[in-house]
């Protein structure tokens, strides 16, 4: 009797463990229900005021800033003039100081196809202090407009920073909206991680470059007064043979100038910066990334020059998802996630951001990098020295959202929803962050998914999942 009674409930208890597990394999997080609109947006006209031109002949135009060394005490302004070189010198000087400084910079140009560029003008200015406010004025006489920014805090392991995540923004009224959520957001983010697909001027005939001009202009109302960190997408590679344009990504390197060199990168498409308590590895989905390349040499010196007792934060920021359980562009980041994924879990990686996917999702911390071609080891397994990977490319572009997802939802995504939004990762000192995603649905300050992240160095045991719906 006794016998037969443990039996049976053994057989309940393995039959238990056998759902639990079914469960624990084939069902993932949360496939959000929410409902949006499936409409493809176009972009915005021509004439929408948000793409509108100094009404100054020959003013600076699509003025935007970026990092302009390793540390945060210089930046790089960009802007361009339309009609005629004018100046490249920019005059700046801090908050509260009688002395203003110049620094001057350099102009080029460039033809794609039949549009010939303006003026791109690009200014280095040096050795500022941190957490500084300064303004700054690019033209010169009547065309002069005048900007701010704000320096970071000096590197160090404690310090507070707020990064905003947009991807794949394009230039539609959702891209409009994400931007205002994104500038609105009571949460204020200093600095952007922009994951790649900016402008989509090639979804034009002839990769029409007048939409890169659009879109500098757009962005200009952020990109003007934080620096935008940015790494390249697909649609940035604007290479058309049929065109006679055969150099990849010639648009977006006239137009954005990083500070590659300074992390002896050899190239602006992958570099390093640190930002007060982060430390921002950007990587490129569309340059070579095997075994000897210059970008997997570069990637492997410099993961082991990362100093976690000084930037805890350790953030890679690329295009194309290692992890993405949306039916569109499902694996693509899959021969990148075999070269890489093991340094990311070894280096204890925080957080991977990615676009090229319409839509949000948010990982569990898994690897799967245990396989060998012979153990059948291949399946992503929980794993808290792995990165969480972020998928945020719900920028609002023409394309619209991607809907259409594997099911059942796999164990590693933990929350999944096709709407536009962007993030926010909040860092808060060396153990805890706060990353929040937002809905252009809902008002500024509700996030519809967001986790609290513990650092991968300082806190490396399992964190609360915090699903908000
Ligand atoms: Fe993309």
């Amino acid at each position: 009797m006794g016998v037969k009674w443990m039996s049976d409930n053994i057989l309940v208890l393995a039959v238990l463990g056998l759902i639990l597990r079914i469960a624990e394999v084939c069902d993932g997080g949360i496939t959000s229900s929410y409902v949006r609109n499936k409409d493809l947006a176009r972009d915005m006209p021509l004439d929408s005021d948000v793409f509108r031109v100094p009404p100054v002949y020959n003013a600076p135009q699509q003025v935007h800033i970026t990092q302009g060394d390793h540390e945060g005490k210089s930046v790089i302004i960009s802007w361009i003039t339309p009609d005629e070189p004018g100046s490249s010198t920019v005059l700046y000087w801090a908050e509260n100081c009688e002395v203003k400084n110049r620094a001057k910079g350099i102009f080029l140009t460039y033809k794609y196809f039949n549009y010939t560029s303006g003026y791109i003008h690009h200014c280095t200015i040096d050795n500022l202090e941190f957490d500084t406010k300064y303004y700054y004025e690019v033209g010169f006489g009547y065309t002069t407009r005048q900007f701010w920014f704000r320096t970071p805090p000096s590197v160090g392991p404690d310090v507070p920073y707020t990064f905003g995540l947009i991807g794949d923004l394009g230039q539609t009224p959702d891209s409009n909206i994400t931007l205002t959520h994104y500038e609105l957001n009571p949460t204020k983010g200093q600095t952007v991680l922009f994951v790649g697909d900016l402008s989509y001027a090639d979804a034009y005939p002839f990769h029409d470059n007048g939409r890169w001009d659009t879109w500098g202009r757009f962005i200009e109302r952020s990109a003007a007064y934080q620096p935008w960190i940015t790494t390249v997408g697909n649609h940035e590679l604007d290479f058309a043979p049929d065109l006679g344009e055969t150099k990849p990504f010639k648009p977006y390197t006239k137009r954005f100038h990083v500070p590659y060199k300074v992390s002896k990168s050899t190239s602006p498409l992958w570099y390093s910066i640190k930002r007060a308590s982060a430390y921002i590895i950007v990587l490129s989905s569309y340059s070579a990334y095997g075994k000897y390349t210059p970008q997997y040499k570069w990637l492997e010196s410099e993961l082991p020059k990362v100093n976690r007792a000084e930037t805890p934060w350790l953030i890679v920021i690329i295009h194309c998802p290692l992890y993405s359980s949306y039916v569109h562009h499902y694996m693509e980041g899959e021969t990148m996630r075999v070269m890489y994924e093991k340094w990311l879990v070894e280096y204890k990686v925080d957080v991977v951001f990615a676009g090229h996917v319409h839509a949000y999702e948010r990982s569990e911390r898994v690897s799967n990098i245990a396989y060998n071609i012979v153990n059948g080891l291949c399946e992503p397994i929980g794993d808290q020295s792995a990165p969480v990977y972020i998928t945020i490319g719900d920028g609002g572009n023409l394309e619209g959202l991607v809907t259409e997802m594997t099911e059942p939802q796999p164990s590693y995504s933990a929350y999944r929803e096709a709407s536009f939004g962007h993030g926010i990762f909040d860092i808060k000192n060396r153990t805890h962050a706060f990353f929040g995603w937002h809905r252009n649905q809902d008002g500024y300050a509700v996030e519809a998914d967001s986790l609290w992240l513990h650092n991968r160095y300082w806190k490396p045991f399992r964190e609360p999942s915090v699903a908000l719906l």
